[in-house]
């Protein structure tokens, strides 16, 4: 029998791309069910959650029937030619790659794997299968990152000097589920807020050559249940290429800073011609200096930069701090569409995890880790 995906012309022709999503929890309902519904070819075929009431609740909120506890039931119907795997890090891998066997696109959540051995068994699995892959850096789509990121392909910096992100919540003792379990999630502040900064960092310096980290847990724990993972971690980087430093700082518990899209999340880069300033709070705009200037001015976004070309989103609709991650829904759509590798794909989601087990390890074992090329 031919796999799947071998059909995908004839399915790409009738303009209808079925969508699996396995694990239908919090990021489903924020990022992905709004993201898909922008998509007229995306058409949601089946839903698989472990957790009954979850599934029951996804299942009333889509109108889709097709909803499964094992996700190899839904990853057998002819009718999914994608899966969203949205689920605690630890399944990641073993649905991704079981995924790639049936011939389906993978969008993947961050992580995308426990450690780099598992990431790089992802991408290579999805490289022969000539599957669209891709990890959801959100953050990659956001217009002021996206301005940036334009900004320094484009010299504006000159001679890099510095990289710096800060990511201040304060979530307290409160319990996270999944996120404060090793086994589950493979790391806890590096991974789930540091992953996306690492992305930056190769974004817009470029790949990160050798790093010093530490990780600390500051409550063992949440709502009287155990915690095995850090809520503080702290990288200094250096670059591949380049003389360019990074810092990276990322805290769970850095009271009053609140939490969500309007905490701390802030990325600024210093170089010989410039400085650039992002904070995910003021998502359409950038602080901007120029050689010679004593302080930093404030930049609007240019219309261009608003919206992923292509997407059907009018950027001036809803709010600007949310409506941005629908687009990576559509990335992955398109890219499977116009047969194109998707944007950020495993590729970019390997090197990040490469970067996080070297900060594991430097942590461990109090020293500075060259990363392999
Ligand atoms: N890209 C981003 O900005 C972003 C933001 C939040 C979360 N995430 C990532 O998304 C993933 C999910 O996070 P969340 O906040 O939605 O978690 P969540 O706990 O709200 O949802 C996860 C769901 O997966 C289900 N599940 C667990 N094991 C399963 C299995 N084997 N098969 C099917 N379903 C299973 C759970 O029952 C739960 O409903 C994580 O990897 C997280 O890091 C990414």
């Amino acid at each position: 029998m031919l796999p799947q995906y071998c059909f995908d012309h004839y399915i790409i022709a009738m303009n209808q791309i079925g969508i699996g999503i396995i694990g239908c929890g919090g990021i489903v309902l924020q990022n992905h069910l709004p993201g898909l519904a922008l998509c007229p070819e995306a058409k949601l075929a089946a839903l698989c959650d472990t957790n009954p009431a979850v599934l029951q609740k996804a299942g009333a909120q889509t109108g889709v029937t097709a909803a499964f506890s094992n996700y190899l039931d839904l990853l057998a119907r002819s009718d999914v030619n994608a899966v969203i795997i949205a689920t605690p890090n630890l399944f990641h891998a073993p649905i991704a790659l079981a995924a790639i066997a049936a011939g389906k696109h993978v969008l993947c959540e961050k992580p995308i794997a426990m450690d780099y051995a598992e990431s790089l068994k992802m991408l290579r699995a999805a490289e022969k299968a000539g599957v669209r892959h891709m990890t959801a850096f959100t953050y990659r789509f956001v217009p002021a990152m996206r301005y940036m990121a334009h900004l320094m392909k484009s010299g504006f910096l000159g001679q890099p000097y510095h990289f710096r992100s800060c990511r201040l919540q304060n979530w307290g003792t409160r319990a996270v589920g999944w996120r404060q379990v090793a086994k589950q999630a493979g790391t806890g502040e590096l991974g789930d807020m540091v992953s996306h900064r690492i992305d930056y960092a190769h974004l817009l310096i470029g790949p990160i050559g050798r790093l010093v980290a530490d990780l600390r847990r500051f409550h063992d724990l949440r709502d009287e249940q155990p915690s095995d993972l850090e809520d503080w971690a702290a990288l200094l980087v250096e670059f591949s290429g380049c003389q360019a430093t990074g810092v990276l700082e990322s805290s769970k518990v850095a009271t009053g800073r609140g939490e969500g899209t309007r905490s701390q999340d802030y990325c600024e880069v210093n170089g010989s011609e410039g400085s650039l300033v992002f904070q995910l709070e003021r998502p359409l705009e950038l602080q901007i200096a120029k050689r010679g200037e004593t302080s930093l001015r404030i930049v609007p976004v240019p219309e261009e930069f608003l919206k992923w070309p292509g997407s059907p989103r009018d950027p001036r609709a809803g709010d600007p701090s949310l409506t941005f991650r629908y687009d990576q829904d559509v990335e992955f759509i398109q890219a499977i569409l116009e047969q194109r590798p998707c944007a950020p794909s495993f590729k970019e989601g390997a090197q990040v995890q490469q970067v996080m087990d070297s900060a594991v390890q430097s942590a461990q074992e109090k020293r500075w880790v060259e990363i392999e090329k």
